[in-house]
């Protein structure tokens, strides 16, 4: 069986006024749910106390060099994270980065022992344009290196026109596109829905066959909106 997993997003949010949120967080009765928080890496070290797995938000392909504003996957592992996002589409959107960089950070979150949480999803237009299901198959081929197993990767499917706007997709979409990715990727690896996810739709999200979780936005930043949602997915 895929672990459940519920993740939370932080992007470009929080600073140590926010570490009470991840303590309480922490504190959800999460079941058999591995729990994990993707703050900003300024709050990495910050929250070493906190009864919560740690990851990254994104890592350079490599280990070190002159590359301002960067972070390497070492330096992450070291600050404490043991998981690392890889492929978000505002990374894809906001930094150009392709599938080929992509699958060099996966790679680069895999030798320094961390997990990759790799996103992929399709615009509203792709989607209209009836190309779903090939952009993800070809997002996936293109961004996951080889060798990617279960105890090294978990997939996000997140599609870009339901990423903090209010608009979740709906179960029979969701559970069309992770169907189809559970085809691909076999029966182990955590396959996690991500877009708009809040505590009033997760339960529905969570009672589909191949949804093993959430990536968390917005409703990842207070533990009030979060913890019922870990909640929900240990109760599934
Ligand atoms: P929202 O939950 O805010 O829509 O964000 C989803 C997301 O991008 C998580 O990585």
């Amino acid at each position: 069986m895929p672990k459940k997993i519920a993740a939370g997003n932080w992007k470009m949010n929080g600073t140590r006024a926010a570490v009470s949120e991840a303590m309480a967080i922490g504190q959800a009765d999460a079941g058999d749910c591995v729990v994990i928080l993707c703050p900003p890496a300024t709050l990495l070290t910050v929250l070493s106390d906190a009864r919560l797995a740690l990851g990254g938000q994104y890592c350079h392909a490599e280990t070190s060099g002159a590359h301002t504003g960067d972070i390497s996957a070492p330096m992450l592992a070291d600050a404490g994270a043991t998981y690392c996002i890889t492929g978000h589409s505002e990374r894809r959107a906001d930094h150009g980065e392709t599938d080929a960089d992509v699958r060099a950070q996966t790679q680069a979150a895999w030798n320094a022992g961390l997990i990759a949480i790799l996103c992929i999803g399709e615009t509203l237009e792709q989607r209209e344009a009836g190309e779903t299901l090939a952009v993800l198959e070809g997002q996936l081929n293109g961004s996951l290196p080889d060798g990617a197993t279960a105890d090294n990767t978990i997939i996000a499917y997140e599609p870009v026109w339901a990423i903090g706007t209010g608009k979740v997709a709906s179960a029979a979409q969701v559970a069309e596109v992770h169907d189809a990715l559970r085809a691909q990727i076999g029966p182990r690896m955590s396959l996690l829905y991500g877009g708009s996810v809040k505590a009033g739709n997760a339960a529905e999200l969570f009672a589909l066959t191949n949804v093993d979780g959430a990536l968390v936005g917005g409703a990842s930043l207070k533990a009030a909106d979060f913890v019922p949602i870990i909640e929900a997915l240990a109760a599934s």
